[in-house]
């Protein structure tokens, strides 16, 4: 054999080597389904097409976004699949802004071991819907969540951005163990429904390092959720990071080990918030922390509501949701209201609380703030500003 080959065989040795290392990694990119990055053409089959193929892949499978604007219908992607996927979207996917009729764009249904990153936008483009809504008063049931889990486990949202959703931006439904870790939200102050984060009927959620601005509740945990930490992430303007509303339905399941940690709130309408309806519906929220919060102008940094009522039909009566063993630990800031702790619990179920070193001003100097208590029972300990009303 000359030199030259044995160089070659060497080589194909090597290539071969390297090949079998990254254990058979396939790379789907959409654009070789057909999709056209250019604002126009629409790419919803290629987009469709690319994810059942990188479903039968038995290993790893890339699905590629490139750079571009893609236009995009709904999109159901479903599983289980053969391997692990990475959703990689480096490009702006754009809703079309036409009311979608589902309540998903695009969704994730039966995933295990999904990642979805690289630095893109899912752009709802929900500015028309909104101001359809604004108008009319039918029910909102088809507001297009921009990012649906379905059933989805062991998944990771990271690095990717969210703006101008028609409904929610990102909703974890019947989900385990998902982290969702920088990423941005983004959408005007004055847009309904735009909440940032959805998380029910979930376990084992993490949700780090991010900044969320909208509408509506930044984050909100509701029924049959248990183990979500939240931490250093951002939320303003936004109603706060809520738990509930509860008590919508009978038969709710409980929320359960909620933590919520160095998180600061600037200009919101809510910082931490436990949400009720006033039904008869029973239910319970427990174990539940708030710590470390920084709260820049909210106008109720703290506050649980057991007679949440957001329009003006509401049902009239005492909550029958059990709220135990929440604390409010190192909460400091400037409310943008004279009451700034808000406890409004049910006569028929009282809540039990504890505050410690609580420090919040009203304003720039605009006076003392104050606590207002309802049903509350508890213990105050450290410093509190405005000073406790638990007894
Ligand atoms: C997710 O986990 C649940 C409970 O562990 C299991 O029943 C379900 O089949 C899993 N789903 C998928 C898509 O792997
Ligand atoms: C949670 O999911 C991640 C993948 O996102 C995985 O690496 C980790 O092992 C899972 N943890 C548990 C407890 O299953
Ligand atoms: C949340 O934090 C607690 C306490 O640090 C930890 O025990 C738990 O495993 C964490 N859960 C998740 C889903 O990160
Ligand atoms: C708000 O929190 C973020 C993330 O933890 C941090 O980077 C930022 O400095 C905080 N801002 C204020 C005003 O506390
Ligand atoms: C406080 O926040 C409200 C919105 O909740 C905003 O309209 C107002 O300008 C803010 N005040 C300051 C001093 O930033």
């Amino acid at each position: 054999m000359t030199r030259k080959g044995d160089v070659l065989s060497v080589l194909l040795i090597l290539i071969m080597w390297f090949s079998q290392g990254v254990k058979g990694v396939k790379f789907f990119n959409v654009k070789d389904f057909g999709a056209i990055g250019d604002d126009h053409f629409d790419s919803t089959k290629a987009f469709q097409s690319s994810w059942n193929e990188a479903c039968k892949w038995r290993e790893k499978a890339v699905i590629e976004i490139p750079r571009g604007n893609y236009l995009l219908r709904n999109l159901l992607f479903q599983g289980p699949c053969m391997g692990p996927i990475n959703f990689h979207n480096s490009g702006t996917l754009k809703a079309h802004k036409i009311n979608l009729g589902l309540n998903y764009w695009v969704e994730f249904r039966y995933v295990d071991g999904l990642a979805i990153n690289g630095g893109g936008y899912f752009d709802g483009q929900g500015s028309e819907s909104w101001l359809k809504i604004m108008e009319d008063t039918t029910p909102m049931n088809f507001l297009p969540i921009t990012l649906m889990l379905d059933f989805a486990n062991n998944t990771r949202i990271e690095n990717m951005n969210f703006i101008n959703s028609k409904g929610s931006h990102i909703k974890l439904n019947g989900c385990k163990n998902i982290s969702v870790n920088q990423i941005t939200i983004l959408a005007p102050e004055n847009s309904p429904n735009t909440d940032g984060i959805n998380i029910a009927l979930s376990r084992q959620i993490q949700v780090s390092n991010s900044k969320i601005s909208t509408g509506d509740d930044c984050i909100s945990i509701l029924p049959g959720t248990e183990d979500v930490n939240i931490t250093g992430t951002r939320c303003g303007p936004g109603h706060g990071i809520s738990i509930g509303s509860m008590g919508l339905d009978p038969n709710e399941l409980a929320v359960k080990g909620v933590n919520v940690k160095n998180c600061n709130f600037t200009n919101t309408q809510n910082g931490v918030r436990i949400k009720t309806w006033a039904t008869k519906n029973i239910g319970k929220v427990a174990h539940i922390s708030f710590e470390s919060i920084v709260v820049n102008n909210a106008s109720n940094p703290i506050i649980i509501d057991q007679n949440y009522c957001p329009s003006h039909q509401c049902p009239k009566g005492d909550s029958h949701i059990q709220i135990n063993d929440v604390k409010f630990v190192d909460i400091m800031g400037v409310s943008q209201t004279y009451v700034a702790v808000n406890f409004r619990c049910s006569k028929y179920k009282p809540c039990e609380v504890e505050t410690r070193n609580i420090n919040l001003k009203y304003g720039s100097n605009k006076g003392p703030t104050i606590s207002s208590c309802f049903n509350v029972k508890g213990v105050a300990s450290g410093y509190q500003k405005p000073p406790s009303c638990i007894s």
